[in-house]
């Protein structure tokens, strides 16, 4: 049996990250997956990419807020998000990222792939068509109809809508872990999950769990950063 932890949406919590390690022991994968998002919305970037850094099972994809990090520290201009208190959350993690870790954010692609016991498994951060999308499951089934038609692979590991879900349609497997650390439905813990193949068999749980909130409340004080995202991150939800 092949075990695969399911991570994604972290959005430097690391205190939300290191509670996950902590209750599964991530060396016991053979693969441990990110859907992207490693970046902005709490304080802790350089922890979160570190933990990644150093660990060889990791298979890691770029989200849209690593990407617009990156395109600050190309110089670039930022069009998105526009209002000033994001804004100013994109650009506190532009300034704060440590040269290795932007080096390493800068080698990750946006979407990739590996096989696992005959299932050919997708890793994207929207959907397989489009990066920014926000595939719920509540999503029209023709969309997902369309998504399993189109695509080669048997299993499609996503993140962004940081909504955790399985769904099978037309024999595809749709799998979303939720978010590590931006929670937007009102539970504030870590959401992840663990995906098992066994012959030619695929088994998915999800988790929530607790983890040490107040550290990043803390954080993001000292740094002087807008105190909603300490409401948000305490209640779970997307509050702005
Ligand atoms: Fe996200």
């Amino acid at each position: 049996m092949k075990k695969i932890l399911l991570l994604g949406d972290i959005h430097a919590n690391y205190p939300a990250l290191k509670a996950i390690g902590k209750y599964i022991k991530p060396d016991r994968f053979d693969w441990i997956v990110n859907t992207g998002d490693f970046t902005v919305y709490s304080t802790f970037p350089n922890e979160t990419i570190k933990w990644f850094r150093k660990r060889k099972k990791a298979v890691c994809i770029l989200g849209n807020t690593d990407l617009r990090v990156l395109r600050i520290l190309r110089g670039k201009k930022l069009k998105k998000p526009a209002k000033e208190e994001k804004r100013v959350m994109y650009f506190w993690t532009a300034e704060n990222l440590h040269p290795e870790n932007i080096t390493y954010l800068k080698s990750l692609p946006e979407q990739t792939d590996f096989t696992v016991g005959g299932f050919r498994i997708g890793i994207f951060h929207g959907t397989l068509e489009d990066p920014d999308e926000e595939l719920s499951p509540s999503a029209p089934e023709s969309r997902f109809q369309q998504l399993a038609r189109d695509s080669t692979f048997q299993v499609h590991i996503m993140g962004h809508s940081h909504v955790p879900y399985y769904k099978i349609v037309d024999g595809v497997h749709f799998i979303n872990s939720g978010s590590v650390g931006r929670m937007f439905d009102g539970d504030p813990r870590a959401s992840f999950a663990i995906l098992k193949v066994a012959s030619g068999k695929l088994a998915v749980e999800h988790f929530r769990i607790p983890y040490a909130v107040e550290e990043v409340v803390k954080d993001l004080k000292k740094q002087h950063l807008p105190n909603i995202y300490a409401k948000m991150f305490r209640v779970g939800k997307k509050l702005n």
